[in-house]
């Protein structure tokens, strides 16, 4: 699918960085980088951690190391990943209130497979190891680790025999989700005392008689162990004692400090696309550096209707920032003339915007720093994120990227969030709902949405068909519920009659989808009497449009967009 599709984000979101991370060099470590792994045991020195409630996770490569993260800061403490190879100096350093030792693919007895630290175990900061962050401790403190008898994947019954701590007011006979091979065999003789059973693993959950670590052979984290959460909760409320203080104002406040640290007196350029995460990225440094930013926006001619008026009424009226606007459409539109393959389009669109933004960016004098929205899942997902032992999910390739040769270095203050915490800091920040909530929109915006050859005339028309069309969705309360609802010009004509009269005219296509990743999706199924009404009011009310048609392919085998 990559190879089909040339991905391509621009500057406000664009995330070729995550290809290759920069070092941000105010910080010795930027939360979601890998931790450098220092020749000496020498402690680092403190990282501006953005809480005093810290658990950070050791990855190990688990697919679910991200879920671990997200269930700890929705309990209220602030959780991150670091690489396995963290010295227990720099775990110290941190001042964590735990450490979580994460799942991983791996056996902890096949040569090369990632380990930890073994001194982590004797900070005096309770362990709770996870899988196979259970087996390696095990491995550790002493116990043997083999095949299973039996391998355990998924839903396992368990029955809990020791009901404090982790599994305070836990039902003793619960279900759990398991996903392992190796099963850890003669703990109780290295010191380990047995918590919990299933029928095929007498170690379910266990704890050191004398050092602070727990083990769970599940999966906690999953929304399969009913009682994950309560199992996380225990592990930060009874034993870690976290007080759950952790929440988006102290981050808006701390990531702003960070920002300041990081670029002094010097001016910082963000491009803005109108979408949330640029959006987030420009409303925080401006409380962080006030007037040192300046704001970048692109009029490609290729946007939504009133998108330029939403931005600047956002940020040079409500926000006051330094805004600049750049009429580019003359540029864009000469460079589409005559070109309908989707591929060259996103080529063409991509090397006009750096070239325009290059330019806007060189009038700016004194700009040193270039501010992003790389968001978490995208350091995570490109493999960066722990040293890519997860072996990237998948990379993305964003041609339209801004590139390094600007010169800027890079301002990601949202290095460290998901998505939805983005949107939380927005609302923190007081952006507006109408752009903490939009739905993702393409790079190259209209321009893959009229199909085939790109004129101003067609991207007026599909501009008033696509405003018809969120109305509708906005005022009949799905706009939350569908994750990216979009209309196209499609190159067809087709016979109608209005009146009296034969028309021969363009066609419409709706597209509305439900997603939680964008990797995969399906076609909303929108209530008929919707649909009816957004096809009479775009027939009724956009000139050149006599027929709209209902896009019900799901991705795969379609994508979400048609170019
Ligand atoms: P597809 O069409 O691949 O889209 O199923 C998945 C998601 O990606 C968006 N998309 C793009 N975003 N540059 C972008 O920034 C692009 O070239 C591009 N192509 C698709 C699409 O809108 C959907 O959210």
């Amino acid at each position: 699918m990559a190879a089909r599709k040339l991905r391509m984000t621009f500057a406000p979101t664009a995330r070729h960085a995550t290809l290759d991370p920069p070092r941000l060099p105010t910080y010795p470590l930027s939360f979601t980088q890998s931790v450098p792994h220092h020749p000496s045991s020498a402690p680092m020195p403190t990282p501006p951690l953005p809480h005093d409630e810290v658990i950070p996770i050791l990855d190990f490569g688990s697919q679910t190391a991200q879920l671990i993260a997200r269930r700890i800061r929705e309990a209220g403490a602030f959780s991150l990943l670091v690489h396995p190879s963290i010295t227990s100096a720099e775990l110290r350093a941190m001042k964590p209130r735990g450490i979580i030792l994460s799942g991983g693919p791996s056996s902890v007895y096949e040569p090369g497979a990632p380990t930890c630290d073994p001194a982590i175990f004797d900070l005096g900061v309770p362990v709770l190891g996870i899988c196979y962050g259970m087996q390696l401790a095990a491995h550790h403190l002493g116990a043997k680790v083999a095949p299973g008898r039996a391998r355990e994947f998924g839903r396992a019954n368990i029955h809990i025999t020791d009901r404090h701590g982790l599994f305070h007011a836990i039902p003793e006979r619960t279900t759990v989700w398991m996903s392992h091979g190796d099963q850890v065999t003669n703990l109780e003789s290295s010191g380990f005392i047995p918590l919990a059973t299933t029928p095929d693993c007498p170690f379910a959950a266990v704890r050191h008689a004398s050092k602070p670590f727990w083990g769970v052979q599940f999966h906690p984290e999953v929304t399969h162990t009913p009682h994950g959460v309560d199992i996380l909760r225990n592990f930060l409320y009874d034993i870690c004692r976290c007080k759950g203080t952790w929440k988006m104002a102290d981050y808006a406040a701390t990531a702003a400090a960070r920002v300041r640290e990081q670029v002094g007196d010097a001016r910082v350029i963000c491009g803005l696309s109108g979408g949330v995460d640029s959006a987030v990225v420009a409303a925080l440094l401006h409380k962080a550096i006030g007037n040192q930013l300046t704001c970048v926006f692109v009029d490609t001619g290729l946007l939504r209707k009133n998108e330029r008026e939403l931005v600047e009424t956002t940020f040079r009226d409500h926000f006051s920032i330094d805004l600049r606007v750049v009429d580019a459409e003359r540029d864009f539109l000469a460079d589409l003339r005559g070109i309908t393959e989707p591929q060259e389009k996103r080529r063409r669109i991509g090397h006009r915007f750096i070239d325009v933004f290059q330019a806007a960016a060189k009038d700016l004098k004194g700009a040193k720093f270039l501010a992003q929205g790389t968001l978490y899942p995208d350091v995570i997902e490109s493999g960066h994120g722990h040293a890519g032992q997860s072996a990237g999910i998948k990379l993305h390739h964003n041609v339209g990227g801004l590139p390094e040769k600007l010169g800027f270095e890079l301002v990601e203050p949202l290095r460290d969030l998901f998505k939805d915490e983005v949107r939380a800091l927005g609302q923190v920040l007081g952006l507006p709902d109408q752009i903490i909530w939009r739905h993702p929109f393409p790079g190259p915006g209209l321009g893959i949405r009229v199909i085939g050859e790109v004129t101003k005339p067609k991207l007026d028309i599909l501009r008033d068909c696509d405003e018809i069309l969120l109305e509708e969705i906005v005022a009949k309360n799905l706009y939350r519920s569908t994750s990216q609802v979009f209309a196209v010009l499609l190159p067809v004509q087709s016979v109608g009659v209005m009146g009296d009269g034969r028309t021969y005219e363009s066609c419409i296509a709706i597209r509305a989808v439900e997603s939680q990743d964008f990797m995969t999706a399906d076609w909303a199924r929108l209530p008929y009497d919707v649909l009816a009404t957004i096809s009479n009011r775009i027939i009724n009310e956009v000139r050149g449009v006599n027929r709209v048609v209902y896009d019900i392919s799901s991705k795969p085998p379609a994508t979400i967009e048609w170019e």
